[in-house]
């Protein structure tokens, strides 16, 4: 089968297109003909290697796919053959034509809704459904989205808003991303360092970004603000971050990360399955900035390093 494989850590062009053996699914599991294959922030975080380098060179990266039943493993109903689902293969193993998922990681999806709008949403809706929930998000409060120009942080957005938010601002360092974004739900834009039409506090901040401005934000949130860290697309926080807390102590601010992968199974499974419904019916948009042919995945990571992309590029198997 088509796949692409990470034949060198760092820029893009070390993602090469290869014919690889289509994988079995082992007991438990299922294999999918992918239709469309989700490009996150997240595999561009792996390929470059900086922050973790998670196999030797010659994997295959991937962790969102959308498509059809083809095969099921032991233990697996072979009623699953032919259904439409949405899966994760874990962090590895997307990007191919064929892709094994535990049934834990599958959900079915609603049929009006198409594999290449699935692929969008299906991880970055259930991540910032779970991320608004960690930071006990509640309607009437202020929030904050940094990073917001990205699928988990567009999902935020429209799920704070649509829940009821005082405000909803969000960072991005474009302009043109910031209208887009206020289509969407936000009602303040801010540049990268936070300034722009709204120097207030917030409640709640979702952060996709990390790096070495975090206590930056921290300063922005209100006595009892929570600010969740979710992503690290600007890398690891500095060490010294945790002293914007400190010296605010009469503020009784509160700093937590949190991973998808702390939730349970059932409950992750429900909430993706309701999510990828409201999308069905209009109430979540999917925000696809490219459709690539799968050989082309380097050229969707070139366009995620340049900066250029609004919520997610999805791949498409040619085969
Ligand atoms: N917690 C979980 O369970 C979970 C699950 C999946 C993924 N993740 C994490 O989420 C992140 C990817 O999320 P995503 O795909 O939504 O994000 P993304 O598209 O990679 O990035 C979001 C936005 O951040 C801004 N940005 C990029 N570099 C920046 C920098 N150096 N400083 C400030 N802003 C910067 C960019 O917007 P502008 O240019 O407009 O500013 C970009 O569009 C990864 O870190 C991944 O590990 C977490």
């Amino acid at each position: 089968m088509r796949a692409v494989r990470l034949e060198q850590y760092g820029d893009p062009s070390g993602l090469v297109p290869a014919d690889v053996p289509a994988p079995t699914p082992t007991a438990g599991q299922i294999l999918i003909r992918t239709a469309a294959i989700g490009v996150g922030g997240v595999d561009a975080v792996m390929r470059r290697g900086t922050l973790v380098r998670v196999a030797p060179e010659g994997i295959v990266p991937g962790s969102e796919v959308a498509g059809v039943v083809e095969q099921v493993g032991d233990g697996v109903d072979p009623g699953w053959v032919g259904r439409r689902v949405w899966a994760t293969p874990g962090l590895l193993g997307g990007y191919a034509e064929q892709v094994t998922a535990h049934l834990d990681d599958v959900t079915e999806l609603p049929d009006d809704l198409s594999f290449v709008d699935a692929a969008a949403l299906g991880s970055a809706a259930t991540v910032a459904h779970f991320a608004l929930e960690h930071a006990r998000f509640a309607p009437g409060e202020r929030v904050l989205v940094r990073g917001a120009a990205g699928s988990i942080g567009i999902s935020a957005v429209e799920l704070a808003a649509r829940r009821g938010a005082a405000a909803v601002a969000v960072t991005t360092s474009s302009a043109q991303r910031g209208e887009r974004l206020r289509a969407l739900g936000a009602t303040h834009v801010l540049d990268r360092n936070g300034a722009g039409d709204d120097d207030a506090s917030y409640d709640v901040v979702v952060d996709i970004v990390g790096g070495p401005d975090q206590a930056r934000f921290i300063d922005r949130l209100a006595p009892n603000g929570r600010l969740v860290l979710v992503g690290g697309v600007a890398g690891f926080p500095p060490d010294d971050f945790g002293a914007a807390l400190i010296r605010s102590f009469q503020q009784s601010r509160s700093f937590a990360t949190f991973s998808l992968n702390t939730i349970a199974v059932d409950r992750r499974n429900a909430a993706r399955a309701d999510l990828l419904r409201a999308a069905a019916r209009g109430d979540l948009t999917p925000v696809v900035h490219d459709v690539l042919p799968l050989d082309r995945a380097a050229d969707a990571h070139r366009q995620m390093d340049d900066g250029a992309v609004l919520g997610r590029i999805v791949l498409v198997p040619e085969g």
